[in-house]
């Protein structure tokens, strides 16, 4: 076997760490509350059944099928579907674990450089004095450079952006041991610190009009009404959140589980990370923000202020309560830069796909393949930001963290179930466990998480696929904005089908060899 990349997680601790990190994400902190919200309690109940039923399997499934690429040297999906299902098409339906997370990624970091300028805004009291929930709206599209000329740019979010840039791409340079693995080891500890600290902070605050923090937390913890559950959109909005915030159904969790020896642990480790993740997500995150809002503008509004995006309650609501308490300034910088280092942790593991793709397949050394990677991504970037208002980021999140994210979650649970085969699949999942997983899980992988992904992605396709693909009811002036969002997508799926079918032509021999027990040195 060619062994090429000798990098790996040189601790478990930080193996760990990277794995919670990679999961825990602007997702707990931003889209959980903002997608909770709206729905009361109820968001709950499908939140940790899909969680159970379909979130941990996933992740396990995940772990599994990196861990089995990782024994042949591939770092990314095409390479690993390859090897479990030998079929010509399997390396091509593998392309979605690169393009997801790498699309994802590319507005994801701009996302992340907010976090960054926001922190910095609020350590410098820069908007202080904006106290109303629509002047902090005001605040948002400045920031973002947002007016009604035909770009959107402002230096300051931009100078942001090359900083959060620059930090991942030095990361990436320094590999997996020496990069990401640092990183991990250090942020993820300070993040869940600062999401404590704040937790706390919120779970004390005086009553405010009357409305204790109990309110607060009644809005995501107590069911006002159980009719909520009859309609499909709280199971979909749960079952979304579950895969974007564990990161599976994105190729993320592959990559970073293609470091692992035949015989580490998958189990215990993978329940180990998700576990830190839901603590982040429904623990830390559903402490800070939606309690928060209740106390201060009481549930009516916070239900309509997470109605109004993702970043209304972080963004626009949070920095108004921020003005408004003892603290409040030091407060607000730990709360943004939280989200900053939360988001780092995340975009490291949304390029690495790309990067072992480049590295393992097309047999680019370190410094190309980042060097490639990063002038390819940056270039995707620009359309994001400077176009943002126009609709380009919510398409990309429309097709790569939504439509794709569901079908290729269901192309990989249908392939490990059905293909590969649950019994198999079963057997590699436990070797070298540290937790026998009960029996029950077994059938759960078997029937009842294909059945459901299946379901669910044909939910999609009827409910709003026709409508995306025609853009129906989008305002003319915004389609060539859309258009240029969907070339970009058809542009790195193009340069991936191409750098598929150029790696196994040139080394064809690299994708026959045989299972030795081998291990990724
Ligand atoms: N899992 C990552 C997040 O929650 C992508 O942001």
């Amino acid at each position: 076997m060619q062994k090429r990349n000798h990098d790996g997680w040189a601790t478990r601790f930080g193996l760990i760490m990277a794995m919670a990190g990679n999961a825990v994400g602007l997702g707990n902190f931003l889209r959980f509350p903002g997608k909770a919200a709206p729905f009361g309690g109820a968001f709950m109940i499908p939140y940790f059944l899909v969680l159970v039923l379909v979130g941990i399997p996933l992740l396990w499934m995940e772990w599994t099928i990196g861990r089995i690429g990782g024994r042949y040297n591939h770092g990314s999906t095409p390479g690993m579907f390859h090897r479990m299902w030998a079929h010509p098409l399997s390396k091509y339906l593998g392309i979605f674990g690169i393009l997801l997370p790498a699309m994802v990624g590319v507005y994801y970091i701009y996302i992340e450089s907010w976090s960054l300028g926001y922190a910095w805004q609020t350590a410098t009291g820069a908007y202080w004095g904006q106290n109303s929930y629509e002047s902090m709206g005001k605040v948002f599209t400045s920031y973002l450079g947002i007016s009604d000329s035909f770009f959107s740019f402002n230096p300051q979010s931009y100078f942001f952006f090359l900083i959060a840039f620059a930090v991942n791409i030095v990361v990436f340079s320094r590999g997996i041991s020496r990069g990401i693995e640092v990183v991990a080891r250090y942020c993820v500890p300070l993040l869940m610190l600062l999401g404590i600290v704040l937790a706390v902070r919120v779970l004390t605050l005086p009553p405010q009009d009357g409305r204790t923090i109990s309110d607060g937390l009644a809005q995501i913890w107590h069911v006002t009404d159980w009719r909520v559950l009859l309609k499909s959109d709280v199971w979909i909005a749960a079952a979304g959140q579950i895969f974007f915030t564990l990161s599976v159904g994105l190729g993320m969790i592959h990559t970073y589980a293609s470091y692992l020896n035949k015989s580490d642990d998958v189990t215990l480790n993978g329940l180990s990370a998700s576990a830190m993740n839901e603590f982040a997500e429904v623990i830390l995150g559903g402490t800070i923000a939606i309690p928060a809002a209740v106390l201060f503008f009481g549930a009516a509004q916070t239900r309509e202020i997470a109605e109004g995006g993702t970043f209304s309650l972080g963004f626009f609501a949070l920095p108004v309560i921020f003005q408004q308490m003892p603290g409040g300034q030091f407060f607000g910088t730990l709360w943004f830069f939280l989200l900053f280092l939360a988001g780092l942790t995340s975009s490291m593991a949304m390029f690495t796909p790309l990067l072992l793709f480049l590295e393992d397949e097309l047999r680019a050394n370190r410094k190309r393949a980042v060097n490639i990677m990063g002038i390819v991504v940056f270039i995707l970037m620009q359309p994001a930001i400077i176009f943002m208002h126009h609709g380009v980021v919510d398409e990309l999140d429309y097709w790569m963290g939504e439509f794709c994210l569901v079908l290729f979650a269901t192309i990989e649970t249908v392939l490990f179930s059905w293909v590969f085969g649950a019994a198999r699949g079963w057997k590699e999942l436990h070797y070298g466990a540290e937790l026998q997983v009960p029996r029950i899980f077994f059938y759960i992988i078997k029937y009842v998480t294909p059945t459901f992904m299946l379901a669910l992605l044909g939910w999609w396709v009827y409910d709003s696929l026709f409508d995306r693909v025609f853009m129906t009811g989008v305002d003319p002036a915004s389609r060539p904005y859309l258009w240029l969002a969907r070339l970009m997508m058809m542009g790195m799926a193009g340069f991936l089908i191409w750098g598929v079918r150029r790696a196994w032509k040139t080394h064809p021999k690299f994708f026959e060899e045989a299972d030795t027990e081998g291990e990724r040195v």
